[in-house]
């Protein structure tokens, strides 16, 4: 039996959890900045280290005390060492390095990507991950720093099919709404100005898929690209303004739910065709963008059947300490430990094995 602490301050969300045996969470304390961040239009990387120093000893006391611990129970720390914002890493990782130091607790930096996969796999899903059948797995990962397909067969091994070459879906949905003026974050009030509208009143461009009559390169196959749409976007507004140089409410509804469609058809025709073409037996979708109602349910509609779909639940979609905690048991398991001058990263590594199967 194990108990890891969970460290996550990669970009606006504070959190700390205590996940037992890799599976169980027993508390997983979140303190959002977004309102913080809202009158910004965005994440802003400083305000978010210094409202990360403030918020993670209340939020790791809250963690500790619903799990019913104290830090002399736990095995083991696990902290998000990269990627994202680094001044917002750097104050968990050293906050991570301090509890560990001080309390005799050995701490290991890990994975914020892996940990977004692990994600889908907590409380009962957990069993899915031992059993072969479900491999090759085919992860998406889709938030508002990644947008990558990731395939991964029953030894753990690898490989990046493809990735954005330009913004994250998350980012798309998060611009979007900026320019519709809806607010931030842009995913939910996207998703939520989208309810009730037609979402084939207004034709987006779908990029590298091949939509547009355009051939497409073999090696864009599997990657997305974003920026075009958003730029699409940009155009629809100016051309459909009214004299205040904004978008007629009539237009907004079909517009936000058109936009949100080609960010999603992307997503899933991207996606199955890779499982198809990989003959994956299960897919996964996890960050973020995984929490989008029209990306869950088009998924479940589409998945051929002899395929599994593991949806990431969606507390555990959006940055969370229960993913860094679950993920953070496997390298506790194994003895892999980081010594005390582990920096933080801001961009991804290479990704060839996955740590939590061997
Ligand atoms: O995983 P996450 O919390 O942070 C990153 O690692 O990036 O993802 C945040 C992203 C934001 O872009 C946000 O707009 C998006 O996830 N998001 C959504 C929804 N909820 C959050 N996008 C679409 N629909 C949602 N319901
Ligand atoms: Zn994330």
């Amino acid at each position: 039996m194990a108990l890891i602490l969970g460290i996550e301050t990669s970009c606006d969300e504070t959190a700390a959890a205590v996940v037992r045996d890799g599976f169980e969470v027993l508390s997983n304390s979140v303190a959002s900045q977004i309102a913080k961040h809202a009158a910004h239009g965005g994440v802003v990387p400083e305000l978010a280290a210094r409202e990360h120093l403030t918020a993670l000893t209340p939020v790791l006391e809250g963690a500790l005390r619903e799990a019913d611990v104290t830090l002399r129970d736990i095995d083991a720390i696990a902290v998000t060492q990269g990627p994202g914002l680094i001044p917002a890493l750097l104050v968990g990782l050293s906050f991570a390095k301090g509890l560990a130091m001080g309390n005799r607790i050995p701490y290991v930096g890990v994975n914020h990507f892996i940990g977004h996969i692990y994600g889908a796999f907590l409380d009962e899903a957990n069993r899915e991950l031992e059993d072969s059948a479900n491999y090759p797995l085919l992860a998406l990962v889709v938030s508002g720093g990644h947008t990558s397909l990731v395939l991964i067969d029953e030894h753990g091994r690898a490989s990046a099919l493809g990735s954005t070459i330009d913004d994250a879906a998350g980012e798309a949905l998060d611009k979007g709404a900026k320019l519709l003026g809806l607010g931030y974050p842009g995913g939910p009030i996207m998703q939520k100005t989208a309810e009730g509208g037609d979402p084939h009143r207004f034709e987006f461009p779908r990029p590298l898929t091949g939509a547009a009559g355009k051939p497409l390169a073999p090696e864009n196959r599997y990657n997305f690209s974003f920026s075009g749409i958003k730029t699409a976007l940009l155009y629809h507004v100016k051309n459909h303004a009214g004299a205040d140089g904004t978008l007629p409410v009539e237009l907004l509804k079909d517009t936000a739910a058109s936009y949100q469609e080609a960010v999603v058809d992307v997503l899933v025709r991207k996606t199955l065709a890779a499982a198809k073409a990989m003959g994956a037996k299960m897919i996964v979708a996890a960050g973020g963008v995984a929490c989008n109602g029209v990306l869950r349910e088009r998924l479940e509609q589409l998945v051929p059947r002899g395929v599994k779909l593991r949806l990431a639940a969606r507390k555990y979609c959006t940055d969370n300490a229960a993913m860094i905690g679950g993920l953070g048991y496997h390298y506790w398991k194994k003895g892999t430990f980081s010594p005390l001058d582990i920096d933080s990263y801001a961009r991804l590594p290479r990704i060839t094995q996955i740590p939590f199967l061997d």
